[in-house]
């Protein structure tokens, strides 16, 4: 191993880092995150920190899960890789195939296409709603709609869909025919409404208001995130999902739940959509599928879309793929991921430890005046929405940010910023200690802005 001054430098001179400015890391170094265990991270300079990112909302197992590890290590001896295009498959991945859609039988899916990660996904979910319309005769159909707020990736279908301008201005213009409707959030929406289940008829009307001027024979898909992840935790009112489904099914648009952050436990339930009881059409994943520990992503296909594809003549073949699709060694991470998952029923924990998070940040909301907003409840996503003052909801600057940021890795947790939130996604194994480890730090985080 290189001594650490060595991973400085070399950090600074060569590695560009995702979602930051370039000149930023040659700066400031980046924590250089040299081990884990358990929940808790190891950084170069001595820190050990309870994660409460969970990686990036991935590492739904913790880091020290063996039966994974040893998934991996034994598929890497037997077929490290062969490619699942049409024509070839290989024992792993047809085995991951039944484990994912048993885990999503009660969602109504039925098939999945395997990706190498969320982006992947979305953009093949949007392809196969265009092609499922089209394969139907309705080859008008080739529109969007999405939520402000929500974050679907950043390949070009998902960054056009993406309900933040900051993943989409450098990089204009986007895919045509994408129309965003406002977020359920309740904290700051054009409505001004503060009430979640008037908020969710609002947006509901605004929905029906923009697909009639769009003309709904234009429309193909509405993707939607069960509750709003990287967008600042925006938990929508229990109505809100359904009412976006009865809309879908009035106007034959398919409905896609962005499941790369809600599916496999994370809202105490093992799909956001179920949590809400609602059934997509099509669902996208990835993330909790291996825990992070190797990058697979899928799309999940339910009857309705899948007969379509099946019945039809040649134009019904999926002409898009990756080489990783199906990646033998991901998969056995797949089947073991899941075996794991329902093991452990981390759902139950996810539930119990969310509220115990929920519930302690806003006691801490009552401490610190900088705390604007506190969203969660919903398993292990936790958002806290920082102000410089309370009565205009004016958002905390940057630098400040990065105070209460470092102030609380220093006291114990690993916290992500998005902007002026804090946004927590820790492992779903997480104990009742360590959630109290989180609250500590925070506490001190607060205290330092
Ligand atoms: C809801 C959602 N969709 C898609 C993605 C993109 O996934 P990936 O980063 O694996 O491409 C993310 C990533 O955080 C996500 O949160």
């Amino acid at each position: 191993m290189k001594d650490d001054n060595f991973l400085r430098e070399m950090n600074a001179r060569h590695l560009w880092h995702p979602m930051g400015h370039p000149g930023e890391a040659q700066t400031n170094t980046p924590k250089i995150i040299k081990g884990a265990e358990g929940v808790r991270i190891t950084d170069i300079d001595g820190h050990n920190p309870v994660d409460a990112v969970g990686g990036l909302w991935c590492v739904n197992l913790g880091y020290s899960n063996d039966a994974i590890k040893q998934a991996i290590a034994d598929q890497l001896w037997q077929l490290p890789y062969y490619s699942a295009f049409a024509g070839s498959t290989n024992p792993a991945a047809i085995e991951a195939s039944y484990a994912v859609q048993d885990f999503f039988a009660q969602d109504g899916m039925t098939r999945v296409f395997f990706t190498s990660g969320g982006s992947d996904s979305v953009d093949t979910a949007l392809r196969m709603a265009r092609q499922y319309h089209r394969l139907r005769g309705e080859p008008t159909r080739t529109k969007f709609l999405s939520l402000k707020k929500g974050y679907h990736g950043t390949h070009w279908g998902g960054a056009s869909v993406n309900g933040n301008n900051r993943f989409r201005i450098g990089y204009e213009p986007m895919l045509p025919g994408c129309f965003h409707l406002p977020s359920p959030y309740t904290y700051r929406n054009p409505f001004d409404e503060t009430d979640p289940a008037k908020l969710a008829e609002k947006i509901a009307t605004a929905m029906v208001d923009e697909i009639e001027f769009q003309d709904p024979s234009t429309i193909a898909a509405f993707i939607m995130e069960p509750i709003q992840g990287a967008g600042g935790v925006i938990v929508p009112d229990a109505s809100f999902m359904k009412h976006m489904r009865a809309i879908c099914d009035r106007y034959g648009i398919l409905m896609i739940s962005d499941e790369v952050i809600t599916g496999f436990g994370r809202t105490g339930d093992w799909s956001g959509a179920r949590h809400w009881g609602v059934q997509p059409d099509l669902m996208t994943i990835a993330k909790g599928i291996t825990s992070g520990y190797f990058p697979v992503g899928g799309v999940l296909v339910g009857d309705k879309v899948a007969e379509v594809f099946e019945s039809a003549g040649p134009e019904g073949s999926i002409w898009t793929g990756y080489t990783y699709s199906a990646h033998p060694v991901g998969a056995a991470a797949v089947v073991a991921c899941l075996s794991e998952t329902l093991r452990l029923d981390t759902r139950t924990n996810a539930a119990a430890r969310g509220t115990q998070l929920y519930e302690g940040v806003l006691k801490l909301a009552r401490k610190h005046d900088i705390i604007g907003d506190v969203r969660g409840g919903h398993g292990l996503m936790t958002g806290i929405e920082i102000v410089s003052d309370k009565a205009h909801k004016t958002p905390m600057d940057a630098a400040s940010m990065k105070r209460i940021h470092q102030a609380t890795y220093e006291a114990g947790a690993m916290v992500r910023l998005g902007a002026h939130n804090i946004l927590m996604s820790p492992p779903l194994t997480i104990s009742e200690d360590e959630v109290n480890v989180i609250l500590t730090a925070l506490d001190a985080g607060f205290a330092a802005a």
